[in-house]
């Protein structure tokens, strides 16, 4: 299992449970944070991670975003290491590396109308 070179007790705990690669071994993960005074931060997060995502396809690249790591944005010692102000929220995280293989377009369940307006 790969540390992301950073120390933090909440990384520790998942880096170490056999049963959980909570980076997947990714060779590059990007954190998003937002500044105070935005309106919208977790909207604006996601699309960015979105877009980052859409960006790394489109250059043959992997991607996967990793909700399960945003308790590192509440761990002081792992902001502090990344010079994150004190005001700053980390609200989007992302992987990318080479993928082994074309996993191919996922199964989608039919969208659900639920009104439409004329
Ligand atoms: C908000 C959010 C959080 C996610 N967090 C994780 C995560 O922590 N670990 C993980 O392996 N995948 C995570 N994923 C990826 C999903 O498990 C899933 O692989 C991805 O959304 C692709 O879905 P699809 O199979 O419907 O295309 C997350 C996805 C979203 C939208």
């Amino acid at each position: 299992m790969r540390n992301i070179g950073l120390s933090s007790p909440f990384l520790e705990g998942e880096l170490t449970n056999p049963q959980y690669n909570l980076f997947y071994d990714a060779p590059a993960t990007i954190f998003i944070f937002t500044a105070p005074g935005i309106l919208t931060p977790g909207t604006d997060a996601s699309l960015a991670a979105g877009n980052m995502m859409l960006a790394s396809s489109s250059l043959g690249l992997g991607s996967c975003y990793i909700g399960m790591a945003l308790g590192l944005g509440k761990d002081r010692d792992f902001m502090n290491e990344l010079n994150v102000p004190d005001d700053h929220i980390l609200k989007g995280i992302v992987i990318l590396g080479y993928p082994k293989s074309d996993s191919g377009p996922s199964q989608r369940a039919d969208p659900q109308t639920l009104s439409w307006i004329y």
